[in-house]
């Protein structure tokens, strides 16, 4: 997901490239930009210094005045070293709209870079058929209401000494005239009554319940949204291709020839249950979803 943070990076007007784990990004208003509105950064690091280790009693002491209240990340690799801080304060996939964790949640920052990976821009339809507690629905419509997902937070970097908050204020007010009514069809189902109504939850506290049509289904009977889209989703699975897993997969391989024209994103585990569906992904991007090795499967039509 490092390429598509860089690019959402230099798209909100930062110089940015990727980097093992993450983007170096630079620019005016670089730190607010990356809190504010970037969809698919788990975190923001300030970097106070960079330079050789040997002078990094000096660079600590330094930091210290700049950092205020906020923790210093140091970072040596051979002879050089750095010295940050989170200027998030907490992790950016903690929105904010999650009622309460459901079972296997999605993190947000990564239901967002799914979209983005897919060029997914709030212009087609959308579709997750196994929708859980909502998060890349919601991710969707956030998306396609051009609405940065920091607007309502408080981030660490705004407590800085010297930090300018008139000039952050301006920021958010214009990053909130971007927001506009969603333009497309986006659809969320699951056979799940619980899990479902959690998601309704999640998206009324997100403000898009309205953006959102929820329905109780299964997927091996949904019926995609006119026009061609993304369906783009996270199946279950288990430790083992147990008889749940299998079944799932299943339905989803039912649902995949009524999506004819549709771009097809799923995020599977790395056990081969790409298998289970009836053609073979046209790529597969590896990525870690909360700590474990997954695979994102892409159909393109
Ligand atoms: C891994 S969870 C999805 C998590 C979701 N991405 C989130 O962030 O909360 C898989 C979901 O698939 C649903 N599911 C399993 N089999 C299904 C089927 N045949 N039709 C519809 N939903 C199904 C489960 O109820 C579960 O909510």
């Amino acid at each position: 997901m490092e390429q598509v943070l860089a690019a959402e990076l230099a798209a909100l007007g930062l110089g940015a490239r990727a980097i093992p784990g993450g983007a170096e990004a630079e620019g005016e208003d670089a730190v607010a930009l990356a809190c504010l509105a970037a969809r698919t950064a788990d975190a923001v690091l300030l970097r106070l210094w960079e330079g050789p280790a040997a002078d990094l009693p000096r660079a600590k002491r330094e930091a210290r005045r700049a950092a205020g209240a906020s923790e210093l990340r140091v970072r040596v690799e051979g002879g050089t070293a750095s010295v940050s801080i989170d200027a998030a304060g907490a992790p950016l996939f903690r929105r904010g709209w999650r009622a309460r964790v459901g079972a296997a949640p999605l993190r947000e920052t990564i239901a967002a870079g799914l979209l983005l990976a897919c060029g997914w821009d709030g212009e087609r339809p959308f579709l997750d058929p196994m929708c859980g507690s909502g998060t890349i629905a919601i991710e969707a419509a956030l998306l396609a209401g051009r609405r940065a997902p920091g607007l309502g937070r408080v981030f660490a970097f705004e407590g800085l000494p010297g930090h300018d908050a008139r000039r952050t204020e301006r920021l958010r007010a214009r990053l909130t005239t971007l927001a506009r009514p969603a333009r497309v069809a986006i659809h969320a189902s699951d056979r799940n009554a619980g899990v479902l109504r959690l998601a309704r939850a999640n998206a009324a506290a997100a403000g898009v319940e309205d953006v959102i049509r929820f329905a109780r289904e299964d997927a091996a009977r949904v019926v995609p949204p006119a026009g061609e889209g993304l369906c783009a989703t996270n199946p279950p699975w288990g430790i083992r291709l147990d008889e749940a897993a299998r079944e799932a997969w299943g339905a989803l391989a039912a649902l995949l020839p009524r999506l004819a024209g549709w771009e097809v994103a799923v995020l599977g585990p790395e056990r081969g249950f790409e298998k289970l569906l009836p053609r073979a992904p046209r790529s597969t991007v590896r990525i870690r979803a909360g700590g474990v090795a997954c695979r994102l499967l892409r159909y393109t039509p």
